[in-house]
């Protein structure tokens, strides 16, 4: 056992049920082997409330421990090991800009924005505020639809990859959804789009291409290919199956003995996958690509926060920004309950 595991071990025993520790499938095995809740965004977002614990340490990338921040009852304290573990993609939409483009294209028709919860909280404020919501990979379609119910159009962000994947889930024609630019977009250009999408994007997921799928299929005749809809929608569109991190750790785990199933997604995840089946089932990258936010918490980071609990800053949000992020992530939940 390594020295970090023990540390980890000593404290979970000493804080008991007051302790939870939370970590989401892209983290690393060690992080995710001391971990006592691991999920896909929209599993660990509902799970804060009903946690009984009072100390959560959230291991994932800060819109998340943000989210748990916003999304927790008052007694109970939000910690993450690395506050510094950001995610690229919610980096790309500036609260600012996300208003300013609200304001822009909002004069003329209703426009119900909805983020990723890949967001900080800022931006799910400023959308709460717009009367839009939150939607994680897992309930995209459910929400594009409640979104689309709501208005003359839809300003989908950041990523525009999961944007434009779920509008061909719901059949909506793609002469009307418009990558836009947010320095330049004016009513007259988005007049004929009812989905907006900001030109966000993942980048561990961005990078997967239709070559790689043809040459897999190729190589491994039988294959079933599944990815995160993070990727491009011709990636999708090629693949067998798409859906959130829990999805892909279900379909694997349906899949008939001796498949070969090629899993488009963070590496750590599919890594974890591929030992998990060995020797029953083949698990491949799609490509080999890490989320490197992710792994800048490790159980080293874990171990010294645990030990310093009593004295670490909690994660939280400024009230003027919680309540309206709050009301944003609260109707999706309610939508999605
Ligand atoms: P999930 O909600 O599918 O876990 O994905 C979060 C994420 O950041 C994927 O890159
Ligand atoms: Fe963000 Fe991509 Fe990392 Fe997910 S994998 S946390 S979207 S950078």
């Amino acid at each position: 056992m390594t020295h970090s595991l023990n540390r980890i071990l000593n404290k979970k025993e000493q804080l008991g049920d007051r302790l939870a520790i939370l970590a989401h499938h892209y983290q690393t095995d060690p992080v995710v082997e001391v971990a006592d809740i691991t999920g896909d965004s929209l599993e660990l977002a509902r799970h804060i409330e009903h946690l009984e614990a009072e100390l959560i340490v959230f291991c994932g990338v800060y819109f998340m421990a943000e989210s748990a921040a916003i999304l927790r009852r008052p007694d109970q304290q939000i910690f993450t090991p690395e506050p510094e573990a950001s995610c690229p993609m919610a980096d790309m939409a500036d609260p600012d800009d996300v208003r300013n483009v609200l304001q822009a294209i909002g004069s003329t028709r209703r426009v119900v924005p909805l983020t990723y919860v890949n967001s900080s909280a800022e931006v799910k404020a400023v959308v709460g505020e717009a009367g839009g919501s939150v939607c994680t990979s897992a309930n995209a379609s459910t929400m594009l639809r409640w979104a689309m119910d709501r208005g003359d159009a839809v300003l989908f962000l950041p990523d525009r990859h999961l944007g434009w994947n779920t509008a061909d889930k719901l059949g909506l024609p793609e002469s009307e959804r418009l990558i836009i630019d947010p320095d330049t977009i004016t009513p007259e250009t988005a007049k004929n789009a009812r989905l907006l999408l900001w030109p966000g994007h993942c980048p561990v997921h961005d990078v997967y291409d239709m070559g790689r799928v043809e040459q897999l299929r190729r190589e491994y005749p039988g294959c079933r290919i599944a990815v995160h809809p993070e990727s491009p929608a011709s990636v999708v569109q090629a693949a067998d199956a798409d859906g959130s991190t829990s999805f892909l750790i279900r379909w694997c785990e349906e899949a008939p003995e001796g498949s070969t199933l090629i899993v488009g997604t963070e590496a750590s995840l599919v890594n974890r996958l591929a030992k998990r089946y060995e020797g029953r089932k083949t698990i491949l990258h799609l490509d080999m690509g890490w989320c490197e936010d992710m792994r800048k918490i490790t159980p080293e980071k874990v171990a010294d926060l645990l030990e310093n609990i009593a004295q670490e800053p909690a994660e939280d949000v400024a009230e003027h920004v919680k309540f309206p992020a709050r009301t944003a992530l609260e109707r999706m939940l309610q939508a999605c309950s």
